[in-house]
């Protein structure tokens, strides 16, 4: 497990300056070139949510659609796009969250999930964790159980796991912050 976890952390590249000056870019699609460490990254969400009851994988728009469809086959779950606003074609609930500057809108197709479902979120990064709220306040104001949300990357230092409170969070990487 553990080189595993060292080969997904160094095929992530990290531009510094992007998307603005003293950002440091967690780049995970140089992850996606390396077909190893693609697939270990895959199979470790896998193994953690295999024969958990989980029926809906959650994924947030973008990067959340990379890895959530994989693991959504793998465990025998559903797939469910949380998505930018307006882009959904069907009746949707939306939920308001905060960005650094301003807000922005997630939503959901109404029906894509059932009240007493289980879900597991997931999302590339967890950065100041208002993404992944937001996608928990979701599924939640529909009455779906939101075991636990998994990323592949952490920054700790900006706290996102506290925002989460109680939910558990699952990462593989954690990369310093900005
Ligand atoms: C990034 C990242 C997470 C979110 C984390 O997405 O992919 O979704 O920010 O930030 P937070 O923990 O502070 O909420 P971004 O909003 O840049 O959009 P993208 O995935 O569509 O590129
Ligand atoms: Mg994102």
């Amino acid at each position: 497990q553990d080189d595993r976890i060292a080969r997904i952390a160094s095929a992530i590249r990290v531009i510094p300056n992007f998307p603005k000056p003293g950002i440091l870019f967690q780049d995970i699609t140089t992850l996606l070139l390396d077909t190893k460490a693609f697939r270990d990254t895959i199979d470790l969400f896998v193994e953690r949510y295999k024969g958990k009851d989980i029926s809906v994988v959650a994924g947030i728009e973008a990067r959340g659609f990379i890895f959530g469809p994989p693991i959504a086959l793998a465990i025998g779950a559903k797939f469910v796009p949380m998505r930018k606003p307006n882009k959904l074609p069907g009746e949707v609930i939306s939920e308001e969250y905060s960005l650094e500057y301003g807000s922005d809108k997630m939503e959901m197709h109404v029906g894509a999930v059932q009240a007493g479902e289980r879900a597991l979120v997931i999302d590339d990064l967890i950065a100041t964790g208002g993404t992944l709220c937001a996608a928990i306040r979701l599924l939640e104001r529909v009455g779906v159980d939101v075991v636990e949300c998994a990323c592949v990357i952490e920054l700790p230092e900006l706290k996102g796991r506290d925002r989460l409170g109680e939910k558990p969070l699952f990462v593989l990487v954690n990369a310093p912050g900005a």
